[in-house]
């Protein structure tokens, strides 16, 4: 398989599809599969037509976590520079997801284990199928959940849970994730991808500089006390003022106030 096509995706109405695209192999993320990303990333990010990406897996599998042969052994039998450099790839795109411009949800459509976590937590929404699994195989294997994969299971989950997960390996699904809010929701596999065109579409309709600024703002509060949030939103909404050309704060009162078109408690305003 080329580079170029282990990652597929389309732009539909404004939603960006992307899919991990090695399903013969459980679309396990080799670094051919790291490198593309970025680039498809890189492609999607600034993109005019693009306002949310949903990232899934093509076949049984949303991501089989990191390619055992190619992103550990093969990469590992060229020494220091071969793991660094594998691992600079992958962090480097699940980094990038995390702070993507616009929103991103995780369509997770089956299997996800190990370094999948690392995307799954970098969108900033994530809708399952009942039938998905997921897993912290790392145990089953001898190592432990590296790549910030534990990182991700501590922010993520009770201790409690995150402690099962990591110390048994064993699976859960689609619902169990839903409950111990690894995810958002989880719909049968057949709903899976209107589920999740549907709240795309409801962020389309949002301001795209708030969406970014809220986003960004949600992941950096947790590590900060009451007084540097409170400061640091009050500079990011002024950032924000500043970046949204289409000064959409004074649009929204407008239409509420004066045009009464739209009740802000109830949807988003008029764009
Ligand atoms: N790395 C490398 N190859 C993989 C991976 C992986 N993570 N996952 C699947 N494959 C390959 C298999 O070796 C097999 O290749 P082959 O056809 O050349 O023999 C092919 O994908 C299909 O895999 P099967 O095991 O036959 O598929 P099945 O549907 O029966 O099982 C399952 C799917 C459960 C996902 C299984 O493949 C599996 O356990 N994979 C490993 C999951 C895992 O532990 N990932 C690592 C997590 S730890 C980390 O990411 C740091």
């Amino acid at each position: 398989m080329e580079e170029q096509d282990t990652v597929a995706f389309h732009v539909e109405n404004r939603i960006a599809w992307v899919k991990f695209n090695r399903p013969e192999k459980r679309n396990a993320m080799s670094p051919s599969l790291n490198r593309r990303m970025m680039e498809v990333l890189d492609e999607l990010e600034h993109r005019d037509d693009v306002g949310v990406l949903v990232l899934s897996g093509e076949g049984t599998a949303w991501s089989a976590g990191m390619d055992l042969k190619e992103y550990f052994r093969e990469t590992e039998a060229q020494g220091l520079r071969g793991v660094r450099k594998s691992q600079r790839e992958s962090y480097g795109w699940f980094r990038r997801l995390r702070w993507f411009q616009k929103p991103t949800i995780a369509m997770v459509n089956g299997w996800c284990f190990g370094g999948g976590f690392g995307p799954l937590f970098a969108c900033d929404l994530a809708i399952s199928a009942d039938e998905a699994k997921y897993g912290l195989s790392e145990i089953n294997w001898g190592i432990l959940p590296g790549g910030g994969v534990t990182k991700v299971v501590v922010d993520l989950l009770p201790m409690r849970d995150a402690m099962w997960l990591t110390l048994t390996g064993d699976l859960i699904d689609g619902k169990q994730a839903s409950a111990m809010r690894l995810v958002n929701e989880s719909v049968p596999l057949d709903q899976l991808e209107a589920r999740t065109r549907e709240v795309a579409e409801n962020l389309l309709k949002k301001n795209a500089v708030a969406l970014k600024f809220a986003k960004d703002a949600v992941r950096r509060v947790g590590t900060m006390t009451y007084d540097e949030a409170e400061d640091y939103l009050v500079r990011m909404q002024e950032a924000a003022n500043f970046h949204d050309k289409t000064e959409g704060r004074k649009e929204g009162i407008r239409q509420f106030i004066d045009e009464k078109s739209y009740k802000p408690g109830l949807g988003a305003y008029d764009q």
